[in-house]
């Protein structure tokens, strides 16, 4: 895969984020011109600092600000270029027994996870701010698959977003626009960590059995974001690929 010459914006793209960071790392080494999207600018030039290639733009936004999307990318595009595509890794995640929930806390779900992808795809997807061939993949999860205890709102929302990528696929196709999801189960790094204090030491060990691979890095991820943004997979669209080491498989 070479992706020199090729723009992508991705979001989630902090140093701190696992997924974000492995995906800006991999599309850097595979010569692509990264759009670095988060809300907090220093971590997005730490991001910047520990890419190899000078040519990256860091550009900070809060995604939940979802009717300022489509002038913000407006500017973006103005100001370095189409796009040959997008990677939508940001998210709100937690646990939200049904106990406790607010419509603030389904909002805070749904706005990033969900609304947010929509305003981007629509945003990028008008006429001149996009490549041809471009690709568009977004950040899913097993959670939005299976059922979950305490995870309702996150489930529902990337279930919604894997539904997103089919509708989204069968219009956009007439631009030559693809759109896919990469789903991953438990990633190994902070965010796992923190899941495994909360769950304390025997559910912890329940939840790593039901994966039979054992967990993905989020190098894996990377990969099949990379197989799905390149040509290897022209003729992919519409669909959510798990990266899970087995956990929905059983
Ligand atoms: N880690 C896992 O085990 C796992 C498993 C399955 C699926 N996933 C999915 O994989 C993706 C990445 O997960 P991760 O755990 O690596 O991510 P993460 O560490 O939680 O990072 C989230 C990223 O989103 C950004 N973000 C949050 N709210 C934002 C907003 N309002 N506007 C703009 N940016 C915002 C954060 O940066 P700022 O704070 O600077 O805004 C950060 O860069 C997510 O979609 C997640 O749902 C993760």
């Amino acid at each position: 895969m070479d992706f020199s010459g090729k723009l992508y914006l991705v979001t989630g793209a902090s140093v701190d984020s696992d997924i974000g960071f492995a995906i800006c790392k991999k599309l850097d080494e595979l010569g692509a011109t990264l759009i670095l999207v988060s809300r907090r600018e220093a971590s997005l030039k730490d991001t910047a600092q520990q890419l190899t290639a000078n040519k990256h733009h860091i550009c900070p936004f809060d995604l939940s600000k979802l009717d300022e999307i489509p002038i913000w990318v407006n500017n973006l595009v103005k100001q370095y270029g189409a796009v040959d595509g997008l990677i939508h890794s940001a998210s709100y995640q937690g646990y939200s027994p049904l106990r406790g929930v607010t419509g603030q806390q389904i909002s805070n779900y749904f706005d990033i996870n969900f609304s947010a992808a929509v305003m981007l795809t629509s945003s990028l997807s008008k006429a001149r701010h996009f490549n041809p061939n471009a690709s568009f993949v977004f950040i899913g999860s097993a959670a939005g698959v299976r059922g979950l205890k305490a995870r309702t709102l996150y489930a529902a929302s990337k279930a919604a977003l894997h539904s997103l990528v089919r509708s989204a696929a069968l219009e956009l196709a007439s631009k030559s626009i693809r759109v896919n999801c990469v789903a991953p189960a438990v990633v190994s790094g902070a965010k796992a960590e923190k899941q495994f204090e909360i769950l304390g030491e025997a559910q912890t060990k329940i939840l790593i059995d039901a994966h039979p691979l054992g967990l993905s890095k989020p190098e894996d991820v990377a990969n099949s974001v990379s197989f799905l943004l390149s040509d290897l997979s022209a003729k992919t669209t519409g669909m959510t690929l798990t990266v899970d080491g087995g956990f929905l498989a059983g």
